[in-house]
């Protein structure tokens, strides 16, 4: 298993399949922010070589993200791909939803194992101000039939916005009461794009902690292998609410995932300050390669992020890497 200097092991792989996107979030993509390398998108014969190498290493889990990684033609292909590797156990996507009531399906046939949405908001308005889409009904509608279609593992990414959703948690908590979900408040992150928008529009995770807990919310023991979000549970809701606050003491203390680009670039870190090219070993058949330069490079995984210093590192906009 993969090991940094620090003892701890990486069994989660988050691959970016394109940095493309069709929407634009306020506080990922701002206005003129272009992003964009699809010539330069690793191949279905590339992620197969990959992901053998990252599961030869003991990846068990395989994230696909973006910008929005539906927007692959060949997705289902690549879902198959992943699951059919040797080692890996699950395969999970991060949608802005999209796609998402038209296409789960093919996604669950595929061999899809859980699903993370973007919902910022459960107002259709303002989900039109954050995203500049109107989809929102048809987003929640494919929320649910991933539920009736048996998917157990489903999650909403929302993303704290003091003007946007600040004042917004009992709309949240109400969509949780019968749905057995996980809805998540992500703290906005500064990036290279966003930071006059983060000054007026960051809000702490502590808030909506103090509010939980004042409702009777109770923190879940911590599962091994957790993921970043501290999760919150109530008798009264069959949903529960998690919190992932990278700007808190000890975010990164359990981390165990590393992150290629859509262009096979390796980020040690969601804002390192470089990144490693890999695809040069991705048309060897080589995995015991792919694991000698994983191994090699992880001994220079720093212990930590440097947000709270505002060192955003090259990170322009989490599209580019994949949140
Ligand atoms: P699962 O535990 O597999 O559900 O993963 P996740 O919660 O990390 O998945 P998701 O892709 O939905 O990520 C949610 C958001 O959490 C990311 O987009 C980031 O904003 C944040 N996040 C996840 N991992 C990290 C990390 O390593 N560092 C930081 N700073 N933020 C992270
Ligand atoms: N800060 C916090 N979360 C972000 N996301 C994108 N950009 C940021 C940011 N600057 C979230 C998206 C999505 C997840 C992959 O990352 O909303 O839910
Ligand atoms: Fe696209 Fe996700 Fe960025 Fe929104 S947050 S613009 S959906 S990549």
């Amino acid at each position: 298993m993969l090991q940094d200097s620090f003892e701890r092991r990486f069994s989660y792989l988050r691959l970016s399949l394109t940095e493309s996107c069709n929407f634009r979030c306020n506080y990922c993509l701002p206005d003129g922010s272009a992003c964009d390398n699809k010539a330069a998108e690793l191949t279905l014969a590339e992620i197969k070589q990959l992901v053998q190498g990252f599961a030869h290493a003991g990846t068990t889990k395989v994230r696909l993200t973006g910008g929005e990684p539906t927007l692959r033609r060949d997705l289902c292909s690549i879902i198959e791909t992943v699951r059919a590797t040797d080692g890996i156990t699950q395969v999970a996507l991060t949608t802005n939803g999209y796609r998402l009531n038209k296409d789960i399906h093919q996604w669950l046939d595929a061999g899809l194992t859980a699903l993370n949405v973007s919902v910022d908001s459960l107002d259709a308005d303002t989900f039109h101000l954050v995203t500049g889409q109107d989809r929102l009904p048809d987003i929640l509608a494919g929320i649910d039939r991933a539920l009736a279609l048996g998917l157990q593992k489903v999650k909403i990414n929302t993303v704290l916005l003091r003007q946007y959703n600040g004042r917004s948690l009992s709309s949240f908590l109400e969509f949780v009461r019968d749905k057995p979900i996980s809805l998540r408040f992500i703290e906005l992150m500064q990036t290279g794009d966003n930071g006059a928008f983060f000054k007026t529009q960051h809000v702490s995770g502590q808030s909506i902690i103090s509010q939980l807990t004042a409702a009777g919310w109770q923190l879940m023991p911590r599962l091994a292998n957790a993921g970043p979000a501290l999760e919150y549970a109530h008798p009264d809701y069959l949903g529960t609410i998690g919190l992932i606050m990278p700007y808190s003491d000890h975010f990164c203390d359990d981390c165990n995932r590393l992150r290629v680009s859509s262009t096979g670039q390796l980020f040690l870190c969601l804002f390192a300050e470089q990144h490693q090219n890999l695809r040069h070993l991705l048309n060897q058949d080589n995995p015991a390669a792919i694991v000698e330069f994983l191994q090699a490079q992880l001994q220079f995984k720093p212990f930590s992020h440097q947000l709270a210093k505002a060192q955003t590192g090259q990170t322009r906009q989490l599209a580019m890497i994949g949140g």
